[in-house]
């Protein structure tokens, strides 16, 4: 039996300034006749959930809307960036904003078992802080990686582990950074996932890299334009859908969904701020 996930993502829902809720009410269409085995939202399902419980709560009534499995992860819009993140006027992760997001999200790392696979779901944001949860978590990392057995692991977060390779240095707040990549690598000990899944850039990637497929899963809302961002791959909406197969074996692919517009940040200066 193929698992399949369809990955959705940097949904940036509010009911306050609601520029995207109608692509996550049509890709919710798609998704619905499709079925998949799970929905997972690698992140940013709010627009500003770190300073409005309100954002929190409309995307979690969204999804709930969806009537399909689903399982969430933290994003730098929920909860705060990563506390070793260049500061761009974002707040960074701390407990009170963590319990607001557990309160409507649930627990922010988590693991799933299907035929032939492990699913490990991360706090990116948690990575590298000075949280207590931070060493739960990455004792929950070690112990899925220590009794992983024959499964192969699909290790899933909201920021990609590096752009081209595990050895860069740059500190930034678009990948995980230097210390926290080696120390999650480190926790994961032997195993090398399959399939390392994330979202954040808001652009559908598919490379390989220290053994590892890495896949950068779209933003169902909206793009940066190249003169805020590099293009380091597709800029379209869309979601992706893996296939996990009982045999190890896995594919990604990027879906666009018709008549899902892919909007520019730049058109909506009442979500950010002008850009
Ligand atoms: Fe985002
Ligand atoms: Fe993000």
């Amino acid at each position: 039996m193929t698992f399949r996930i369809a990955q959705i993502s940097d949904t940036h829902l509010s009911d306050e300034k609601p520029f995207f809720v109608d692509n996550f009410v049509r890709i919710g269409e798609a998704l619905r006749a499709d079925r998949p085995d799970l929905v997972l939202n690698s992140g940013d399902i709010s627009l500003d959930g770190a300073s409005n419980e309100g954002d929190l709560a409309a995307a979690r009534s969204l999804h709930d809307g969806l009537d399909l499995p689903v399982r969430f992860l933290a994003g730098n819009h929920d909860i705060g960036d990563c506390q070793d993140a260049p500061s761009h006027g974002e707040g960074t992760i701390d407990p009170t904003r963590r319990e607001r997001y557990l309160r409507h999200f649930g627990s922010d790392w988590w693991s799933l078992d299907v035929p032939g696979w492990r699913l490990l779901g991360i706090n990116a944001q948690l990575l590298g802080s000075d949280l207590d949860e931070a060493w739960r978590q990455d004792a929950a990392i070690v112990d899925a990686a220590a009794t992983l057995g024959s499964r192969r692991m699909a290790l899933f977060l909201h920021k990609p582990m590096f752009d081209s390779s595990v050895g860069e240095t740059a500190i930034t707040g678009r990948f995980i950074n230097p210390a926290p990549r080696h120390k999650l690598l480190a926790s994961l000990g032997d195993v090398t996932p399959a399939l390392i899944a994330c979202g954040h850039v808001h652009q559908y990637r598919e490379t390989s890299a220290a053994g590892s497929c890495h896949v950068w899963g779209t933003s169902t809302a909206f793009v940066l334009p190249d003169r805020l961002q590099p293009r380091y791959g597709v800029k379209e909406v869309g979601y992706v859908e893996h296939r996990l197969k009982p045999d190890g074996t896995h594919d990604s692919r990027l879906v666009q969904v018709a008549g899902v517009p892919t909007l520019d940040i730049a058109d909506f200066p009442g979500a950010y701020g002008p850009i």
